[in-house]
C-alpha cells in the first residue's frame, strides 16, 4: 500500500467545497468516504442524534469536517441554534469515534474567519486574537471541539476559510442575478474589507493540509489579496459589463438581512494567509478579474 494515498472521512461531501475536495482527493488516487446525513452514503451519521455508522474510522488516515446548516440566511433563535449544533455537535461526535480508535486518524475542521471577529479591519494573520460577534462564538467553539485531540497529540488543524469563489455555489451565486440585472452596487461604506479565494484554490490549501503533516493549527484560507467592497463591487460589475450604481446603505443591510447581514455582508476583515504565505504557497487566482472572468465561464 503506498503510504502516500489515504484514506479520508468528508462530513459536508455533498455541499460546494466538499464535493470538489472529494473529487480532487480521487483524481490524486486517494480514497473517499462521504459523510452525510443522507441513507445513500458512504458513512451516514444524524448529529442531533449524536449517532455515526459503527465502523466509520475503520482505517482512516484523515477526517475533515466541512458539514454545517448554511450561515447565509436570516438568523432567528432557531437558525442560530442549528449553526451552532450542526457544526460543534458534528465535531464532537467525529473527535469522540476518532479518539477510540487505536491509531486516530488527522483532523482537519473547516472554520471561518469569523473567528477574527466582524471588524477587525486589515492585518489579521493566523497569530491575531479571538474577536467579538455570533460567527466568532461559534467558530471559537467549533475549533474548541478539537481540543481533546490536540491533548492527545494527535494532529489537528483549523481551517479559517474566507468567502469561496465559484459559479456552483455560495456568496456569488446570490449575487450574480441582481448584479446581471445592473442592481448591484456597494455595501455599506463599501470600505470594508473582503477576504476571498477561489474554489480551486480553497480545495488546493486542504489537499496541502491533508497531505502535509507539518501543518496543524490554525490555517487562514484566503487569497493574498482582500479588497475593500467596494473594489469587489466595481471589478464583478466590470467582469459582467454591467452598472453598479445601486448602493446598499448598512440600514437597508440591517432592515433586510438582520444581524447576519452585519457580521457577514458588512465585515470589514482582511485576512493575511501568514501560514501559507511562509511556505511559499503559489495561489492559481490572486486577482478578483481573472477570478471573476474564470468563473463567470463556469470552470469552476
Ligand atoms: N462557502 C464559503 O464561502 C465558506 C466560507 C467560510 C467557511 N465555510 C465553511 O466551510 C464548510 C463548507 O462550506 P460549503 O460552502 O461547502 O457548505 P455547503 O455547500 O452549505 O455544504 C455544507 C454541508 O453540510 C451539511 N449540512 C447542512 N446543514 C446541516 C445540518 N443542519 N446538520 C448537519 N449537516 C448539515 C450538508 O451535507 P449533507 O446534506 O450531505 O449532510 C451540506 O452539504 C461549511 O461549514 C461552511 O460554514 C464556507
Amino acid at each position: 500500500m503506498n503510504k502516500h494515498k489515504k484514506t479520508v472521512l468528508v462530513s459536508g461531501a455533498t455541499g460546494m467545497l466538499g464535493h470538489a475536495l472529494c473529487i480532487a482527493l480521487e483524481a490524486k488516487g486517494h480514497s473517499v468516504r462521504r459523510l452525510s446525513r443522507s441513507a445513500s452514503a458512504d458513512v451516514q451519521w444524524d448529529v442531533d442524534a449524536g449517532t455515526i455508522d459503527a465502523g466509520a474510522m475503520a482505517g482512516v488516515d484523515v477526517v475533515v469536517h466541512l458539514a454545517g446548516e448554511p450561515v447565509a440566511q436570516r438568523w432567528t433563535d432557531g437558525t442560530k441554534d442549528r449553526i451552532l449544533k450542526s457544526r460543534i455537535g458534528g465535531a464532537q461526535l467525529l473527535v469522540g469515534a476518532l479518539l477510540k480508535e487505536p491509531t486516530p486518524p488527522d483532523y482537519i475542521t473547516a472554520s471561518g474567519i469569523n473567528y477574527y471577529g466582524h471588524q477587525c479591519g486589515v492585518g489579521v494573520t493566523e497569530g491575531s486574537p479571538l474577536g467579538d460577534g455570533f460567527l466568532a462564538h461559534v467558530c471559537e467553539q467549533w475549533e474548541g471541539a478539537a481540543q481533546p485531540l490536540k491533548d492527545a497529540g494527535i494532529r489537528s488543524v483549523s481551517a479559517r476559510i474566507g468567502m469561496i469563489l465559484s459559479s456552483q455555489g455560495g456568496a456569488l451565486t446570490k449575487m450574480l442575478p441582481a448584479f446581471k440585472l445592473g442592481l448591484g452596487g456597494v455595501i455599506g461604506s463599501g470600505s470594508q474589507h473582503m477576504s476571498w479565494v477561489s474554489l480551486p484554490d480553497a480545495v488546493r490549501i486542504l489537499l496541502l493540509a491533508i497531505e502535509d503533516t507539518s501543518i496543524q493549527g490554525p490555517l487562514n484560507v484566503v487569497s493574498p489579496e482582500p479588497l475593500t467592497n467596494r473594489v469587489f463591487t466595481k471589478s464583478l460589475g466590470a467582469a459582467l459589463k454591467r452598472p453598479t450604481l445601486f448602493p446598499m446603505p448598512e440600514l437597508a443591510v440591517k432592515a433586510l438581512f438582520g444581524k447576519m447581514g452585519i457580521e457577514v455582508l458588512c465585515a470589514d476583515v482582511g485576512v493575511l494567509p501568514q501560514v501559507l504565505l511562509n511556505r511559499g504557497f503559489e495561489w492559481e487566482f490572486t486577482d478578483i478579474k481573472t477570478c471573476f472572468d474564470a468563473c463567470l465561464a463556469k470552470q469552476f
